[in-house]
């Protein structure tokens, strides 16, 4: 199994190309089930996760064609995949592909919408927390769905086709938004959907659906209000910059110093993640190129912080902004309100030096401490990148193990830190 090994040691500078964003890119190709004609996607990464879902579709009936090689925006080579879901053949997500990926289980709202049965594996719970699906099930319910549980699987009909409804969500989902999002574009008459997730790629998903002929309203609020049609069509939609890559980078930049800009980044995105970086004495700058990320070598500050939905501070950056804190010149505070079990790295960071206590949900960090390489390995794809940007400053190698995590969200990795200047490769075993 491969391994990074990290050298510690070097400050970041250059420029870092911000890829399409994984979270955007799963739920943008599970719409194309929704049509029958083909929807191209701009800018899509190469990520293990979407190669998994590739295989999802694919038993589905969908046809994909990756197009040659373009540069996006940025002056990447993001790719242009074409999904068409011509037939649907099977409306059935069997346990042995969804089980390897959460987001699958978000094949249940289109294939429900347009062929008014699905059989799709319940996923399960995962290494972050349960992650029950309680609010998929309702809202498609209330959506007109039947649904039923039987040997591990949400067995689903909606015989005459889904029907408009007004639902509220009882707590913020992103999957759940989604689902019921893309549900109710193919259902009869108004859907409002109240209490959304209202994350940027939310935003995206809506916005790519609108390009297929949805009817969807309120964008970027928390109340979606969709009028039903009776197909959607094809479209072409670019992928919008991943946010979490974004603040990994600036984070990883701020725990070095140095001076790196992060091209192609959208700022609004991570309004929240940037005014702490600023308050803990980061440099970030916004310019026409993107986000403009340095630190000198004064002390950061240490800054509290508790995860939220989107507009707040998202759970996805809790592991690399809690490395970062223990750079900080004194005691912080991270809590981690979203999962329950979002603390995996803490032992690993601990591993490698850090002083960190846990107090229920609230992690309390003592810096500045001493970082120092060691054999490392996490059980998801955030906390092994903030083990990753920790060993960026730890004296000596940091070896991180399990690296296929790395890779299911994080493209290029090795490449983009190594373009500016740190000491990072990945050795095959
Ligand atoms: C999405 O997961 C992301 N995944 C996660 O990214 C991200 O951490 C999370 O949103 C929160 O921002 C993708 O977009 C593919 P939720 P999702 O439903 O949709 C509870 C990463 O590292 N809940 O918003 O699964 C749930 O248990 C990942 O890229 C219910 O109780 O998250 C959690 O406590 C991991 N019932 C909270 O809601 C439900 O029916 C928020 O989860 C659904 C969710």
């Amino acid at each position: 199994m491969d391994s990074i090994v990290v050298t510690g040691g070097n400050k970041l500078n250059g420029v870092i190309p911000i890829s399409g964003a994984k979270n955007a890119t799963l739920p943008l190709m599970i719409a194309s089930l929704l049509s029958s004609q083909p929807l191209i996607l701009q800018n899509v990464p190469h990520l293990a996760d979407v190669e998994s879902l590739i295989r999802i579709l694919t038993n589905h009936g969908v046809d994909y064609r990756v197009e040659g090689k373009r540069r996006n925006h940025n002056g990447q080579q993001g790719r242009n995949i074409s999904f068409r879901a011509e037939e649907i053949v099977d409306t059935t997500a069997p346990y042995e592909l969804v089980s390897k990926m959460r987001a699958s289980f978000w094949v249940i709202g289109p294939l429900l919408a347009r062929m008014h049965v699905a059989k799709v594996s319940l996923p399960g719970g995962c290494a972050i927390g349960t992650r029950p699906v309680d609010m998929f099930l309702e809202s498609l319910t209330a959506l007109g769905a039947k649904i039923e549980i039987e040997n591990g699987y949400a067995i689903a009909e909606a015989p005459g086709g889904l029907v408009g409804v007004d639902f509220t969500f009882n707590k913020v989902s992103v999957g759940a938004t989604h689902v019921a999002l893309m549900a109710s574009t193919l259902a009869k008459g108004k859907t409002i959907l109240r209490n959304c997730a209202r994350e940027p790629e939310i935003g995206d998903l809506a916005n790519c659906l609108n390009a297929m002929g949805a009817k969807i309203s309120g964008i970027g609020s928390g109340t979606l209000t969709i009028e039903g049609v009776k197909e959607l069509h094809g479209a072409t939609h670019t992928v919008l910059p991943d946010r979490i890559e974004t603040g990994t980078y600036a984070m990883a930049v701020a725990m070095t110093g140095g001076d790196v800009l992060l091209k192609g980044a959208r700022p609004d995105d991570l309004r929240f993640a940037l005014d702490l970086l600023v308050k803990a004495g980061v440099g970030i700058e916004e310019t026409n190129e993107g986000l403009r990320v340095t630190r000198n070598g004064a002390a950061l500050k240490p800054v509290d912080v508790g995860t939220e939905p989107f507009p707040g501070f998202p759970t996805d950056l809790q592991a690399q902004f809690m490395a970062l804190m223990t750079m900080a010149d004194g005691e912080s505070r991270i809590t981690e309100n979203i999962f329950e079990n979002r603390f995996m790295h803490v032992q690993e960071l601990v591993r490698l030096g850090a002083n960190i206590d846990l107090e229920g949900k609230t992690a309390v960090i003592k810096g500045p401490c001493v970082l120092t390489g060691a054999q490392v390995m996490a059980t998801d794809l955030r906390a092994s990148v903030s083990l990753v940007i920790a060993g960026l400053v730890a004296d000596g190698d940091t070896t991180v193990n399990r690296v296929y995590h790395l890779d299911r969200g994080f493209e290029h990795l090795e490449e983009k830190l190594t373009a500016c200047g740190a000491k990072i490769e990945r050795v095959s075993s």
